[in-house]
């Protein structure tokens, strides 16, 4: 038993706590209170374009407590939940008092705290089932054995209502557009919760659960919170819009906010708008009437003024409540920086996910099998129109032509990988801002089926081509050429990648990837040889792995050969190695550029993960 159980055992400490029988359900569920004073939010404070977001918002959430935020759109209601789940960026500002327990909150909060996204960003190709082990696999200490992490999902599954979907696919829009069946929009809602609740968290964040919901499936999210507000005495707010009344009534408070101001909080909103003079028409939806009545607080310039009444009192109100709070002192346990937010290392992390990119490489192969098809398809087509080439000048032009072209095909194939991390940027962005895991785990798990997929493209496409072609039939050369091609592929590959991951937008990948791919092609001693090359910019060829790549390639090919040339003696005639100065590769040494093909792919790789690691991650 380690992390949050270990870490309240440890201390001995005297809170109240949740336990039920099997270990599925043995996490100790802390009671937590909330508590906030007043909280304020600045976008760019101090400049001209300075802009509060939140203004001295106050107030308490205990335990078995089920709150909603309201307020018109714009009103500051997801910010405050980011930042009550500590989640907000270095964006803004952040002032006020955030106290958990009456205790200072830090990184391993994040254990204890749940926070559900408005967005279902879920895998598509992975089960109900999967996607919830994937989050207890990363989330729960590594002490749980299959059977208790089985049985917590389990548990988990009943309660969000969707044991009998359990092996279903979420199902959504795969890379390309298509659509892959699956779940409904109110089911995929119950499992962005139910991933939030591997933990048994104490305190339970949601953006707008139940918004793009018809009213039944609206109603079902909620009565999953209810239960587990009831059962299970955990502290619930949630940001919601248009609650049908059967929800609102559900609400133990409401909370309720204009212009970044908080206006009302409390169980009674009715009698309190109502003081304001906004009158309660009778049979309306006390939701939409609350929200006119905030509306026209807003309109007429009143938030100011009444908020500024309520400020102190809500402020006094989390004090005391704060100072009655029986675990007030009590220890959360929480040491800066001691405890990680991650409850697994990098290692079970690569594993998880290698597993999860595996499921996901499998069950939506397109991508990798649309590679294999053209290998081979070029593979083939290159057979058609070099087939057993000789050694006379016709012969070994047209090898020279097929190194190139192999070369030139292992650039171009990597377009269709540029959205590989585009296209799960939003998925990799949630995930690591939940503390899933670390960049590096994932870069590498992803990365692991790519260059799978690029060894078996290089050598389909090589191994054809030679064959065909009947290119150097010495075993040391077939694998010094596989070697080379496979190698051209990773760092044409990381290459678009970097490309990819530095733009984030396919159109743009591509301009730029096409634009480079040419230049890569000019400067590599094909059609423009070596001497020819404009003296200004013949050096780009030394920035240039194609250039390495054809020139290894054609020492491999011709090196110790003699050309025929159709003299009695073969001695008379030239031999590879005049062959290759023609192109000016003199003296090449072909295993060098071996290592510097690698050096090149190499450097992408570490620049592809650079990129991911530290560029467009996601701002609160
Ligand atoms: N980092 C930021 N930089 C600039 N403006 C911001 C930032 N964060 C929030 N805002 C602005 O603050 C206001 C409140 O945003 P917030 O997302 O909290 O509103 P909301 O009440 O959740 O609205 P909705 O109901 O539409 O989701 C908006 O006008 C938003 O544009
Ligand atoms: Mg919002």
């Amino acid at each position: 038993m380690e992390t949050i159980e270990m870490a309240a055992l440890e201390e001995g400490q005297s809170r109240p706590t949740t336990i039920t029988k099997s270990k599925s359900e043995m996490t100790l569920r802390r009671s937590l209170t909330i508590s906030f004073r007043d909280l304020c939010y600045t976008v760019n404070p101090k400049k001209k374009t300075e802009m509060k977001i939140l203004k001295s918002v106050s107030g308490t959430v205990t335990p078995g407590e089920l709150v909603a935020v309201f307020g018109p759109s714009g009103s500051g209601k997801t910010t405050l939940l980011d930042i009550l789940a500590n989640r907000k960026g270095d964006n803004g500002e952040i002032t006020g008092t955030l106290l958990i327990n009456g205790n200072e909150i830090d990184d391993d909060y994040k254990r204890l705290c749940s926070y559900v996204v408005q967005e279902d960003i879920l895998l598509p190709t992975i089960t109900v089932r999967e996607t919830l082990q994937f989050y207890a696999d990363l989330k729960l200490p590594r002490s749980w054995t299959a059977k208790e992490k089985k049985d917590r999902i389990d548990s988990i599954l009943e309660q969000i209502g969707l044991t009998h979907r359990a092996d279903a696919k979420i199902g959504g829009i795969l890379p390309g557009g298509i659509v892959l069946r699956g779940l409904s929009g109110g089911e995929k809602r119950r499992v962005t919760i139910g991933c939030g609740l591997v933990t048994a968290p104490s305190i339970i964040l949601l953006d707008e659960p139940t918004s793009g919901l018809d009213t039944t499936s609206a109603m079902a999210v909620m009565k999953t919170l209810v239960e587990l507000v009831k059962t299970k005495n955990v502290t619930v707010i949630c940001t919601i819009h248009q609650p049908r009344s059967e929800i609102f009534r559900l609400f133990t408070k409401i909370m309720v906010l204009a212009e970044g101001r908080l206006v009302y909080y409390g169980a009674d909103a009715i009698n309190h708008f109502t003081s304001l003079g906004y009158p309660f028409p009778e049979q309306t939806n006390p939701a939409d009437y609350i929200l006119d009545a905030v509306t026209q607080i807003k309109e007429t310039g009143r938030a100011d003024e009444i908020a500024d009444k309520l400020a102190p009192l809500y402020s006094e109100q989390a004090l005391a409540e704060e100072a009655k709070n029986p675990h007030f002192q009590g220890n959360l346990n929480i040491k800066k920086g001691k405890i990680s937010a991650y409850n697994n290392g990098m290692w079970t992390q690569f594993w998880v996910l290698w597993k999860r990119t595996g499921m996901d490489f499998v069950r939506n192969p397109s991508n990798s099998i649309i590679r294999f098809v053209v290998a081979i398809a070029v593979g083939l087509l290159f057979g058609a129109c070099f087939a057993d080439l000789g050694m006379d000048e016709k012969g070994v032009q047209s090898r020279a032509a097929v190194l190139f072209y192999l070369v030139i095909n292992m650039i171009l194939q990597p377009f269709c990988s540029i959205s590989l991390f585009i296209s799960k940027r939003t998925l990799f962005n949630a995930e690591r801002a939940s503390k899933l895991y670390h960049t590096l785990p994932y870069y590498l798990a992803m990365m692991f089926f790519e260059c799978l997929a690029c060894i078996i493209t290089a050598m389909i496409l090589g191994t054809i081509s030679y064959w065909f072609s009947d290119l150097n039939s010495g075993v040391d050369n077939y694998f010094f050429a596989m070697a080379i091609m496979i190698i051209a592929h990773f760092a044409g590959d990381f290459f678009m990648l970097f490309i990819s991951c530095l733009t984030v937008q396919v159109d743009t990948s591509f301009a730029i990837g096409a634009g480079v791919a040419t230049i890569y092609q000019l400067f590599a001693g094909f059609f423009v040889t070596v001497d020819k090359l404009p003296k200004s910019f013949a050096w780009l060829r030394y920035i240039n792995f194609v250039f390495y790549s054809f020139r290894a390639l054609m020492a491999n090919e011709f090196e110790g050969t003699t050309l025929d040339c159709g003299a009695p003696d073969a001695a008379l005639c030239p031999t590879g190695g005049d062959y290759l100065d023609k192109f000016g590769f003199f003296n090449t040494r072909k295993g060098i550029d071996l290592v510097i093909v690698s050096a090149f792919a190499t450097g992408f790789f570490v620049l592809v993960y650079l990129c991911l690691h530290y560029l467009h991650k996601e701002k609160r």
